[in-house]
């Protein structure tokens, strides 16, 4: 069974709010949704921070690499304005203040590890490590997955790093395409769902992941009739973009 939000605002707050931006957040929020899907890359001096793309340009003006960037420069950059000028200004935010603000509005949270290029296993200890610290009555407690976080990432060294990491915090495998070892590699991460992206998806495919014992999560999915489509196939969850097409109680 799925223990974790049907419905997630990907990138916080899908395509309303600059992506990966405490903005997002607080749009995702406004929308109703108390799950989000956010992506975490590491900074210049290794200090995880929300962002998508390893290369400036597109959601932080100029030029330039998150790697090579220290995390001071990055928290004042302007995330905000590519999107829309009521944004301008906002910043680049840290990956804890995010997990603060979301603790803080009981967001429930999808961690989308985003290595840099050849960062993968830096990128999945930092993470694993920083998120098993914020997490640490939690872990000790041994509270059920609903209260933790779910990590997920297109990077299997990254996962089996955090795995290392933070053995607790429960694993996503995300796939564009579902591969013929999906398995294999699930088992060996010992994760507990399969992401994907619904373009790719087939109903087989699905009953396959579901029949198999494991979570099935899309990828992003924008227009209610398909929503309504894999969730009568099995899939247990998906982020969308359209968090004001398709809300948080949506086909529940
Ligand atoms: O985690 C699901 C989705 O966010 C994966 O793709 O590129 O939007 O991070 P992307
Ligand atoms: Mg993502």
């Amino acid at each position: 069974m799925w223990p974790y939000p049907k419905i997630i605002s990907h990138r916080g707050g899908g395509t309303l709010a600059p992506e990966n931006t405490l903005a997002a957040m607080r749009c995702g929020m406004q929308y109703g949704f108390r799950a989000v899907e956010f992506d975490v890359m590491l900074s210049g001096d290794g200090i995880p921070v929300l962002m998508h793309d390893p290369q400036f340009g597109r959601t932080v003006p100029g030029r330039g690499r998150v790697a090579d960037t220290l995390a001071k420069d990055l928290a004042v950059m302007d995330a905000g304005a590519w999107l829309d000028s009521r944004f301008a200004g906002e910043p680049v935010p840290t990956f804890e203040e995010v997990v603060r603000y979301c603790r803080q509005n009981g967001i429930w949270m999808n961690v989308e590890i985003k290595p840099s290029p050849g960062a993968d296993e830096q990128t999945g200890h930092v993470v694993a490590e920083t998120t098993a610290r914020l997490f640490a009555d939690e872990l000790a407690a041994h509270a059920g997955p609903a209260d933790l976080p779910l990590f997920s990432s297109f990077s299997f060294d990254a996962l089996a790093a955090a795995r290392q990491s933070a053995p607790g915090i429960p694993r996503g495998y995300l796939v564009d395409t579902i591969p013929d070892d999906w398995l294999a590699r699930l088992q060996a991460l010992d994760a507990c769902a399969l992401h994907t992206n619904h373009k790719n998806l087939t109903s087989t495919q699905a009953s396959a992941v579901k029949t198999a014992g494991y979570g099935l999560f899309c990828y992003t999915v924008n227009d209610p009739a398909r929503a309504q489509e894999i969730l009568r196939w099995g899939v247990d969850a998906f982020c969308t973009d359209r968090i004001d097409l398709i809300g948080p109680g949506f086909g529940v």
